[in-house]
């Protein structure tokens, strides 16, 4: 397989694996509200966001993940600030709201570039649909800010398979490919599959870009009947507790019979479960170096077909 893939048609080679900046960039004024037991588990700083980036980078991760929404634009400040000089492809997403005139979008795009200090955005990415917004109109934006070179690769995120065709289509006219939607696609969440929003991916050569990988940790094994995830969003992780950790108990121990013939862990065998499929880009979160290398290894081995086909069925419950 090779180690790098094609953003859909979008002409831009990524790695296998990306990385997701969701939790970081956290200023310590927002303490005050997102204080760590209420928002994504143990909290990080500046310095092991930096490792992350670095073991990333080194392990042949080019592709990052932001957003404006994440910790009010925080999150794009400092994956600007990390990324400055270095040899990284930036994905940010700008919020779904009420972009009913040109001016609205075009200052969403104006601010994401000025938070990260860029004078064009790698993929740019439509974070959620929303009935008050037209997906036709908004794709005839991204166009003109791709013309206008200020976006190299135009993404959607959340869309169903249908919204997708409609953003296929109107850019398609313009002569600009969709290059990606990014879902929530892991072991423990395989909705796309059954949705159709896998099958369009592939029908219409658009990069399925997999967002929580690895069920917010869960995947990693390091959850158990003792060990419940801590913050205020991982706590209500729907994806295993809604059928509980007895039913994440089986997925780990196979996760973790099939990685010891590689000398891999749970994290790495899920996240290579996704990368096994062609069409399939995962972008873990990593909150330091450790975490960030582990995710990576997930890039240097192989699963066989009987095993990959072992794990389907071991989470078949969570197709729906
Ligand atoms: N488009 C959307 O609507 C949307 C929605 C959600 C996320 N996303 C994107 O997807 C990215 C990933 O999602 P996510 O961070 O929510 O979920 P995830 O990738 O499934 O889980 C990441 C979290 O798991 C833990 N972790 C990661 N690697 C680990 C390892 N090797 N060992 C042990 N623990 C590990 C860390 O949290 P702890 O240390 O606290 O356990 C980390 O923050 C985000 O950064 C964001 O870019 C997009």
């Amino acid at each position: 397989m090779e180690l790098k893939l094609f953003l859909g048609k979008s002409g831009l080679q990524v790695s296998r694996m990306g990385i997701g900046a969701m939790v970081w960039g956290q200023p310590k004024g927002m303490a005050r509200w997102t204080p760590a037991q209420l928002s994504y588990g143990p909290s990080h700083g500046r310095q092991e966001e930096e490792q992350a980036l670095e073991v990333s980078r080194a392990a042949g991760v080019n592709l990052i993940d932001t957003a404006a929404m994440y910790s009010r634009g925080a999150s794009e400040q400092r994956v600007g600030e990390l990324v400055r000089g270095k040899d990284f492809m930036v994905a940010t997403k700008f919020p779904p709201g009420i972009f009913s005139r040109t001016g609205d979008f075009q200052q969403a795009l104006e601010a994401s570039l000025a938070r990260l200090g860029r004078n064009s955005i790698d993929l740019y990415q439509h974070h959620f649909p929303s009935n008050r917004v037209s997906i036709p109109q908004l794709m005839e934006f991204m166009a003109d800010a791709v013309e206008a070179g200020k976006v190299r690769a135009v993404g959607v995120s959340n869309y169903s398979a249908e919204q997708m065709r409609t953003a296929y289509a109107i850019l398609s006219k313009r002569g600009i490919p969709l290059a990606s939607n990014q879902v929530q696609y892991s072991l423990l969440h395989r909705r796309p599959e059954v949705d159709g929003v896998l099958e369009a991916c592939r029908e219409l050569g658009v990069t399925l870009i997999a967002y929580q990988p690895l069920a917010s940790g869960a995947l990693t094994g390091k959850y158990g009947a003792g060990t419940r995830p801590t913050g205020f969003f991982r706590r209500f992780m729907r994806d295993f507790q809604g059928k509980g950790t007895e039913a994440l108990a089986p997925v780990v121990a196979l996760l973790r019979k099939v990685g010891d013939r590689y000398g891999k862990s749970p994290a790495q065998v899920a996240l290579r479960w996704l990368i096994e499929n062609e069409s399939v880009l995962p972008i873990p979160g990593a909150k330091n170096g450790k975490q960030a290398a582990e995710n990576a290894g997930a890039l240097t081995f192989s699963l066989t077909p009987a095993e990959i086909g072992e794990l389907n069925e071991a989470t078949i419950t969570w197709r729906v």
